[in-house]
Formats: structure tokens, C-alpha cells, sequence
């Protein structure tokens, strides 16, 4: 019997080991994990409980509707109201405006989509910034440069 002491001692020890991982688990594992699949079911309805911040694509049609007609008719038609500007969120709650919308009249947000780039498809226009703007060389870019000639209008409906 007194050779068999280690192995006693061995078991118990996984015994210990096992019985603090279940009991471990039971408490660590969140309630619904496992439910449909390996995640956690309740994120589901957490996340389908939260306000939408974008809006239709049409939805600042509903109060904007001759800026939203011009840019029907010009070629900025493909790009969303929201890209330019902010989600809707931030600017109606309940079906009115709460707060302003944001105008950005950064050259960085043209330069985004209108940056010569070797890889940007060429049906989307390109310039080289400075080049477009004459700058002289160590000109920095003023803030507001292409909103200077591409005016709202011609923003809308370029
Ligand atoms: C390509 C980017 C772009 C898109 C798309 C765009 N806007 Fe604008 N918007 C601007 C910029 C830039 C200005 C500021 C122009 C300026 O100051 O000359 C502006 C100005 C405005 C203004 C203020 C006009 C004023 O009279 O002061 C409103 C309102 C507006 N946009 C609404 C919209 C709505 C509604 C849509 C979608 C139907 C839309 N915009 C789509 C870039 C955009
Ligand atoms: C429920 C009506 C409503 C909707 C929907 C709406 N707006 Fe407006 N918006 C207004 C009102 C009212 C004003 C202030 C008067 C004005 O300039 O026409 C305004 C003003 C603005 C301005 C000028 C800055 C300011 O806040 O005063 C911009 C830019 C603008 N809206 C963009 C948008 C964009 C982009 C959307 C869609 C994502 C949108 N709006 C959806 C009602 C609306
Ligand atoms: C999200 C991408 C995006 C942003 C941001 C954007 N544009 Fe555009 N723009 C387009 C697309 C797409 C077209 C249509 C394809 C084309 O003609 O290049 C276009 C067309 C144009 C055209 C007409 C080009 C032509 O073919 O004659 C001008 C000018 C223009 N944009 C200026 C601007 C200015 C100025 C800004 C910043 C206020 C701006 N764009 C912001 C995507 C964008
Ligand atoms: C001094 C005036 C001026 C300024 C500032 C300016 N543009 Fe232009 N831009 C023009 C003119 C003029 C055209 C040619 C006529 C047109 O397409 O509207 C043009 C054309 C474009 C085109 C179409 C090019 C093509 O190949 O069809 C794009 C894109 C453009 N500009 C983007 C910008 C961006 C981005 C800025 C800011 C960095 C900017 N522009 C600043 C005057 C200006």
C-alpha cells in the first residue's frame, strides 16, 4: 500500500484540476453561448436593440429633396449624402433635426476618391492635387482649396 501513494496523490490533484475547470466554466461561459453556434445568441438581439445610425439611401430625400435631385441628375448620383457628410444619427432623432449637420469642406475628402493613384480605377477622375491647384513647390495645401472653385452646386452636381 505504501508504494501506491503518488498515484493517490496524482489522482487527486486531476480530480481537483477537472472539478475547477467544470465548475469554472459553468460560471465563466456566458448563457446563451453555444446556443446556434459557436458565439454568443443574446449579442443578436443586444445589437438588433441598438438605434441605426445610417439612414436609407434615400432618407435625406425626405427633407433636402432639391439638393438630393440635383445630385440624382449629376456624377456624384453613385456616392451616398452620408459619405460626404455624417450618418444621418447625428443630425435627426424622432424625424426632426436635432443638431447640424456636419459640412466638410476639407480638400482631404476629395483627395480620397479624386487622388491620382496608379490603382484607382480610371472611370472615377484623378488629379494630382497640387498640380490642379498650381501650387509652387513647398506651398502648403489650404484647407479649404477645392470647395474654392467646385462650389456646392457644382459639388452636388458636378
Ligand atoms: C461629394 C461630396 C458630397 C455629397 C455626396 C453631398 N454633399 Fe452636401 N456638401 C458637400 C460639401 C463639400 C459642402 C460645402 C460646400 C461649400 O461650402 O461650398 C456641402 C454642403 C451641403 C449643404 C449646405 C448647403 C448650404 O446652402 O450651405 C447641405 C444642406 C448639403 N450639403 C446636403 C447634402 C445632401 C442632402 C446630400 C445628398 C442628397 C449631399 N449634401 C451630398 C459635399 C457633399
Ligand atoms: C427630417 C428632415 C431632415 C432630414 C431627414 C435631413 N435633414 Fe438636413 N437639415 C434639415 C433642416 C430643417 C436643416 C436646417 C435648414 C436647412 O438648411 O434647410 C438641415 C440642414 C442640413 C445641413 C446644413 C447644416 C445644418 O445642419 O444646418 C446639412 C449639411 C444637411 N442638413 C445634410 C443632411 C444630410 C446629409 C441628410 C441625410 C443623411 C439630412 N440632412 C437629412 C432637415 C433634415
Ligand atoms: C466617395 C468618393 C467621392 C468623393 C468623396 C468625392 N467624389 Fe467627386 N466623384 C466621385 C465619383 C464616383 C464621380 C463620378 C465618376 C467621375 O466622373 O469621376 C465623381 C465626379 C466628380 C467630378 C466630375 C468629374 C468629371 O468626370 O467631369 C468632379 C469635378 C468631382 N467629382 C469633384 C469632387 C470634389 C470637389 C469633391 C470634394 C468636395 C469630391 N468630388 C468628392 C466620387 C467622389
Ligand atoms: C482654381 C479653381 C479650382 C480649384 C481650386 C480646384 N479645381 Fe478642380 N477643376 C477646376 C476646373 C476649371 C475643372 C475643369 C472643369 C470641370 O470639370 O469642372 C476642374 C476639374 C476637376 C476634376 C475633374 C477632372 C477630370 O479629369 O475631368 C476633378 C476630379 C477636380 N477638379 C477635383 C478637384 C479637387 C480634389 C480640388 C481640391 C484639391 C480641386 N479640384 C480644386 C477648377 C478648380
Amino acid at each position: 500500500m505504501e508504494h501506491t501513494k503518488h498515484i493517490w496523490r496524482a489522482a487527486f490533484l486531476l480530480i481537483a484540476v477537472l472539478t475547477f475547470v467544470i465548475v469554472g466554466r459553468h460560471f465563466l461561459v456566458p448563457k446563451s453561448f453555444g446556443q446556434a453556434g459557436y458565439y454568443r445568441y443574446d449579442a443578436l438581439f443586444e445589437h438588433m436593440d441598438k438605434e441605426p445610425r445610417h439612414g436609407a439611401p434615400d432618407a435625406c430625400a425626405d427633407c433636402h429633396d432639391d439638393i438630393a435631385a440635383a445630385k440624382a441628375s449629376g456624377k456624384h448620383a453613385p456616392v451616398q449624402c452620408e459619405v460626404c457628410h455624417d450618418v444621418l444619427s447625428s443630425h435627426i432623432k424622432d424625424g426632426d433635426k436635432f443638431a447640424d449637420m456636419r459640412i466638410n469642406r476639407n480638400w482631404e475628402l476629395c483627395a480620397y476618391c479624386h487622388q491620382r493613384l496608379v490603382g484607382r480605377p480610371a472611370l472615377i477622375a484623378q488629379v494630382d492635387i497640387r498640380e490642379h491647384l498650381e501650387l509652387a513647390s513647398g506651398q502648403a495645401i489650404p484647407a479649404e482649396a477645392c470647395v474654392q472653385c467646385h462650389d456646392k452646386d457644382a459639388i452636388h452636381h458636378p
